[in-house]
């Protein structure tokens, strides 16, 4: 087991009617809120109204129209926001994306020059502004850890920028807000959540024994509950349990003891870099070719273990085990309505060599993961599930 260094320090008010604590969570960072949303639900939903009711005393600065797959140019609206009109805390309401705005604008009102350089300088990253979080959708784990994913759509990279001062402070996760998610939202999130514990679960390290229990649990919940949100959307139980997973599928819990660079996601990246596409559609497009592209003597005992207290999985040898859960998966994919070839997404083969090359270069795919892959390979997985 590797040497870690855990420690979250988000304040998780989890349930029903929580959201009534932000008037006095806020006052204590002061008065001036920006509150950072998306492209209307919350409006839909009445989440804004009550919002607004409940912080009356406030004065309240909004930036809505943050974009999935959030853009760079919000950010610096955003931080511009912050800067003129001295903020003292930022809102975010929504889900990954407008948590992951939140998080860079946080840094960036506190740095002269352009947002984007400090992705690709961290060290510039002095100081943040506090960040709360309203989450409305279940996926990125972003209400409880410190990385943002943001685009810059003018080189069609999209990177992660991340730190200790960016963790939220607090994170209101209340499950009825999940009840208005469209279902494709729902099922992208799950499989994120899904992807995100896999990520971390195919690593080389053997000996993390707790970690990986934990891993599986948390997978099982999400294959349980699911299709259970699909079906009945306001399922309390079910909401309850895949919005805890998504918070500790990326809070690192399961990366205890653990270590590695992770493979599906720059893969997925450079899609919904490039493409736009929903993230987790992505991930569920890439994940099972991934597998298949791994599976060798050297992976398949842990891919068997997968099977096996994942998926319940039992066969006359670890290579059929394995097999057997690429196709479990799929079929979960396919149960969810999520999409299985590029295709559907609308992505045709003219930037496979491009984003290949960005992901190698963009991430530690071809060195620290599981089983690096280089260039061509990478090529060849967005050949194999093409359509
Ligand atoms: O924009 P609005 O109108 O609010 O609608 C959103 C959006 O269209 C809608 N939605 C959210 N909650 C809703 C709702 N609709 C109805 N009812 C609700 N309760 O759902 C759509 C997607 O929202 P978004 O925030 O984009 O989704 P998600 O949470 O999946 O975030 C995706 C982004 O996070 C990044 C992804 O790459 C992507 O950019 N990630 C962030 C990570 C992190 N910070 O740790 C890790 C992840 O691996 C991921 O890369
Ligand atoms: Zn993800």
């Amino acid at each position: 087991m590797n040497n870690f260094d855990f420690c979250v320090p988000t304040d998780i008010r989890f349930g029903k009617g929580q959201i009534q604590c932000l008037p006095e969570e806020l006052g204590k960072y002061g008065k001036r809120i920006l509150m950072v949303y998306g492209g209307g639900s919350i409006k839909r939903t009445g989440l804004y109204d009550e919002i607004m009711d409940l912080l009356k005393d406030f004065d309240i600065y909004e930036l809505p129209g943050i974009e999935p797959n959030p853009k760079i140019a919000s950010v610096r609206k955003g931080a511009a926001i912050c800067k003129e009109k001295k903020i003292d805390v930022i809102l975010a309401v929504g889900g990954g994306s407008s948590i992951d705005a939140s998080k860079h604008i946080a840094c960036a009102a506190y740095y002269d020059g352009d947002p984007w350089d400090l992705m690709l300088d961290r060290k510039r990253m002095t100081k943040a502004l506090p960040i709360a979080v309203v989450l409305t959708l279940a996926a990125t784990g972003s209400e409880m850890n410190p990385g943002a994913v943001i685009t810059n759509d003018e080189t069609n990279e999209k990177l992660e920028i991340a730190g200790k001062i960016l963790y939220p402070t607090i994170s209101i996760c209340d499950p009825t807000y999940l009840y208005t998610l469209p279902p494709r939202q729902t099922a992208a999130g799950v499989a994120d959540i899904l992807s995100h514990a896999m990520e971390q679960y195919f690593q080389p390290t053997d000996d993390a024994y707790l970690t990986d229990r934990i891993t599986e649990s948390l997978m099982r919940t999400v294959i349980h509950y699911g299709p259970i949100a699909m079906k009945d959307p306001e399922n309390y139980e079910a909401r309850a349990n895949i919005m805890w997973a998504g918070s500790l599928g990326l809070n690192h819990i399961l990366t205890v003891g653990k270590g590695g660079a992770w493979s599906c996601h720059p893969i997925e990246h450079e899609l919904s870099a490039y493409y736009d596409i929903t993230h987790g559609e992505g991930l569920a497009i890439v994940t099972p070719a991934w597998m298949r592209s791994v599976l060798c003597d050297k992976t398949v005992k842990r891919f068997a273990m997968f099977a096996k207290n994942v998926w319940g999985i039992e066969a006359d040898n670890e290579r059929e085990a394995a097999e057997k859960s690429i196709e479990a998966l799929e079929q979960f994919f396919k149960s969810m309505g999520l999409p299985s070839t590029l295709k559907e997404v609308g992505i045709g083969p003219d930037k496979f060599e491009e984003m290949a090359r960005e992901a190698v270069r963009t991430s530690g795919i071809s060195t620290r993961s599981y089983y690096p892959l280089n260039e061509k390979e990478i090529v060849k997985i967005y050949e194999d599930c093409a359509e």
